[in-house]
């Protein structure tokens, strides 16, 4: 398979720059699972963007700031959000639909949700991620120039000796030329001019999260192992409330809910968040889920409850009609009942560091969309500005691409090695992976959650180490399966999460560490990079906001 442009990821991100790179050139899209699978497909909320006459681009600014903690990267938070209305004009000429309102400024209804100063979140009730996902695959799936490559797994991104002009590849002589995919039993070269990891987050490296289950760190995972630089991994954002129910793991209640007046109430059917923070139900997501946390440990409940029930009926079931059936179908009637809610792993606000074109630190690679850390989000991402990312940084990454085509257009592709398998032999039990998997999960949310100690780390990393090498052995020694990719990503991506919170000695946004509760002066980011071989590493501390 050869292609200029090979995107890996079927959200928001990689359909919007693919749909714009194909006007370059040919393109193909790989997912591992359906086309639909994808974290932008379960988003409520909506995505955030000064529309309304009385916002302004300083406010989306200064509150993105505040919610990131002192370690977003200014000039790239102005660039997003100067950027936001063109990108939803877009959306809506692509055939998204938002919910109106005639009577604002902006003909928009815009919702609310925590962190944010005003009013700001285009919507389509609470299914704005189908709602734009189904508007872009409609695109994509009838572009002569896309292809679509459903139920295709990407193994390792293929890397070649060489460079591309203007793209600084300082610590290595390498580029990346496209990626080994995996079909069935089958692994082939995927080539490309230039490759695109945008396969969303980490949920799953967590026992309770609101990601689909395909959110397994891919990406960030293969990128690494090729060489590229990853940062603030510690920085995992837990969504306050998901719904707290047996036979529902992953149900999203949208923080939309507490931006239409939704109360968070303990057991007691006391409101609580007041003892917390100012802003009380829409304070920043770190500050609520760290208080539920310790709501939840002080009286020992297994869940806090969301009460909206004082709202008009027929407006909740307009407004939340996902959230209203689902809860209905629970048994949970949200126009008269208090919601059962738990923090769950929501998203990685680290990932693959990039610049303000999407560019990895490996040429011929760019990261988009949650698999990224561009300097947007800092130590904690405010509510509903990741479509805005994944948008904003698709066009950039594709008006690079349209820069450099002139250069990359007539080049051939280096030829590489077909994949082979060794002295591979067949796994015979699945258990052997299941089992990891499942250690893994329980590892990362006892010991590495919302609230973190030292010792927890310590303890999670010896466990972790073990892990990853018998994994890792696992993975040379017999026939890959997408089960054993993901259970390798998934152990490299728990290792670096560790040990970037055990190197950041402070708390700030996401990351607290009661050994060390207070937030540093300076702002410092982690960075990982590889050294030599695979399986060596070094974690370095740099000081300044954002990507530099
Ligand atoms: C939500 O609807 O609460 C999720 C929105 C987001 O994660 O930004």
């Amino acid at each position: 398979m050869e292609s200029d442009f090979l995107v890996i990821g079927s959200g928001i991100a990689g359909l919007s720059y693919a749909l714009k790179c194909a006007e370059l050139g040919t393109v193909v899209v790989v997912t591992k699972k359906k086309d639909v699978d994808t974290a932008t497909n379960l988003a409520q909320g909506g995505i955030a963007a000064v529309l309304e006459k009385d916002d302004s681009v300083e406010s989306h600014v200064q509150d993105t700031m505040v919610s990131g903690a002192g370690l977003c990267d200014e000039s790239v938070v102005r660039m997003v959000v100067e950027s936001g209305p063109e990108r939803i004009k877009e959306l809506v000429a692509l055939g998204v639909s938002f919910v109106h309102d005639k009577m604002s400024s902006s003909g928009y209804s815009l919702g609310r949700e925590g962190g944010h100063s005003c009013r700001r979140v285009a919507h389509a009730y609470d299914l704005t991620g189908r709602e734009i996902e189904r508007a872009l695959l409609e695109k994509v799936r009838c572009h002569d120039k896309i292809r679509l490559v459903e139920e295709h797994m990407v193994v390792d991104l293929l890397m070649v000796k060489g460079g591309i002009p203007g793209w600084s590849n300082s610590r290595q002589q390498r580029k990346c030329v496209g990626a080994y995919v995996m079909e069935g039993g089958r692994v082939e070269p995927y080539l490309a001019k230039v490759t695109a990891v945008c396969s969303g987050g980490v949920g799953k490296v967590y026992l309770y999260t609101t990601n689909p289950d395909i959110a397994t760190g891919d990406g960030v995972a293969m990128a690494f192992r090729a060489g590229a630089e990853v940062s603030n991994m510690e920085f995992v954002q837990f969504h306050p409330t998901c719904l707290y129910h047996p036979e529902e793991k992953n149900f999203l209640i949208s923080e939309a809910v507490r931006g239409e007046g939704g109360v968070l109430i303990g057991a007691d059917s006391v409101p609580f968040m007041e003892r917390y923070d100012p802003r009380k139900d829409l304070a920043t997501r770190d500050t609520v889920a760290r208080a539920i946390d310790k709501e939840l440990k002080e009286t020992g409940e297994d869940c806090v409850f969301l009460d909206i029930s004082h709202r008009d009926s027929g407006y909740l079931k307009k407004r939340f009609p996902t959230i209203y059936e689902k809860c209905l179908s629970r048994g949970i009637d949200i126009t008269k009942d208090p919601i059962p809610v738990v923090p769950a792993a929501h998203y990685m606000c680290g990932g693959i560091k990039t610049d303000k074109n999407g560019r990895t630190t490996i040429a011929g690679l760019i990261a988009l969309g949650e698999t990224a850390c561009t300097g947007l989000h800092g130590g904690n991402r405010l509510a509903s500005n990741s479509l805005l990312e994944a948008v904003v940084f698709a066009d950039r990454a594709s008006h690079y691409c349209r820069e450099l085509w002139p250069e990359l257009k007539g080049k051939k592709i280096e030829k590489v090695d077909n994949w082979k398998s060794g002295n591979a032999t067949e796994l015979s039990e699945e258990i052997i992976v299941n089992h990891n998997w499942d250690s893994i999960r329980r590892i990362m949310w006892n010991y590495v959650g919302i609230v973190r100690s030292m010792q927890r780390l310590g303890l999670a990393k010896k466990r972790m180490e073990a892990i990853y090498q018998e994994v890792d052995q696992h993975y040379r020694d017999y026939y890959i399966t997408p089960n054993m990719v993901e259970l390798r990503n998934i152990s490299l991506i728990a290792l670096l999460i560790i040990q970037s919170a055990m190197k950041r000695k402070e708390s700030r946004g996401l990351h607290y560490l009661i050994d060390y509760p207070e937030k540093k002066k300076s702002a410092e980011q982690t960075v990982f990079r590889r050294k030599g071989a695979e399986n060596t590493w070094e974690i370095e501390v740099m000081e300044g906001q954002g990507n530099g």
